[in-house]
């Protein structure tokens, strides 16, 4: 059980005894918990501990299931603490307002963030298709000035996308389309050196679109849930989705970002377009 849970239920004198509860997420000063079968007053002890515990959080809520439908949003109710779910999470040298209610946010991938943006040249032009309110885009245009072109289906992410622009300083080389990624080929004309798909769920669905946004020798970067005991077998894993997916001259490596589950990995793979 993560630290930070077993802290909240000792200080709270509940015993966890097999109920099974799992990691806290902090977004910004809200904390997002995940516990197991515990009565609503257990649950409000809980909360209160980890406010207690935690000096810089203002908010509790649970999650309640997973991260669902095609906008990836957590299912929350309120525990402790004010009742909001509007926050501003600082990351990588910047800032973002997000509502974790009717948003996709994790900061989880924080370290895949700053990654991406480090490889990416200033010359460089970046698609992002699955943009949220714009965690992989702000830090590419504000760290390396280079331009953005973010995609987001749900308005809510898109409007905070824009917001987040404005609070970053970057409005003028982040440009916000809030749109099905699948029709970006119909929308612009423009190519791009590199496509981002942060969409683990359902990347699947969309590697045609990425490959003809993408300049000839581009680079399209794939995330995916993956099944698999260990990396190699995740890897192996992700290697046989792919080449059913992309033209056999298409290069690709792949990498283990995180763990997602019990024998889930999220894997990203780096696809370079064939000339
Ligand atoms: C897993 S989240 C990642 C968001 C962001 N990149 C981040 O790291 O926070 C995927 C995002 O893609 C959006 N999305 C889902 N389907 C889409 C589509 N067809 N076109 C554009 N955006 C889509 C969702 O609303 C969600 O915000």
């Amino acid at each position: 059980m993560p630290r930070l849970i077993r802290a909240a239920l000792e200080r709270a004198q509940v015993e966890d005894a097999g109920r099974v509860s799992s990691g806290v997420d902090i977004v910004g000063d809200i904390a997002i918990v995940r516990l197991g079968d515990f009565s609503m007053a257990e649950r409000k002890r809980v909360a209160g501990a980890l406010l207690e515990e935690l000096s810089n959080v203002r908010v509790v809520l649970e999650q309640e299931g997973g991260i669902e439908g095609e906008y990836r949003l957590r299912s929350l109710r309120h525990l402790g603490g004010e009742k909001r779910t509007v926050t501003v999470h600082r990351e990588n040298g910047c800032a973002f307002r997000v509502d974790v209610a009717k948003c996709y946010f994790s900061p989880r991938l924080s370290t895949e963030r700053l990654r991406i943006a480090e490889a990416v040249k200033p010359s460089e032009r970046v698609l992002n298709m699955f943009a949220g309110v714009g965690p992989f885009s702000i830090p590419i245009a504000k760290l390396k000035g280079a331009k953005v072109l973010s995609c987001e289906l749900n308005g809510h992410a898109a409007k905070y996308h824009l917001e987040n622009d404005r609070l970053n300083r970057v409005e003028r080389l982040v440009e916000v389309l809030n749109a099905d990624a699948a029709d970006l080929p119909k929308i612009t004309k423009r190519k791009f050196d590199r496509v981002l798909m942060p969409l683990p769920s359902e990347a699947d669905r969309y590697p045609h679109t990425a490959l003809a946004m993408a300049r000839k020798g581009g680079i399209v970067h794939y995330y995916r849930h993956v099944l698999g005991e260990d990396e190699r077998e995740a890897a192996v894993a992700l290697r046989e989705e792919l080449s059913a997916l992309v033209p056999k001259r298409a290069k690709f490596t792949a990498r283990r970002v995180r763990e997602v589950g019990p024998r889930w990995v999220e894997m990203a793979a780096e696809i370079r377009v064939p000339d």
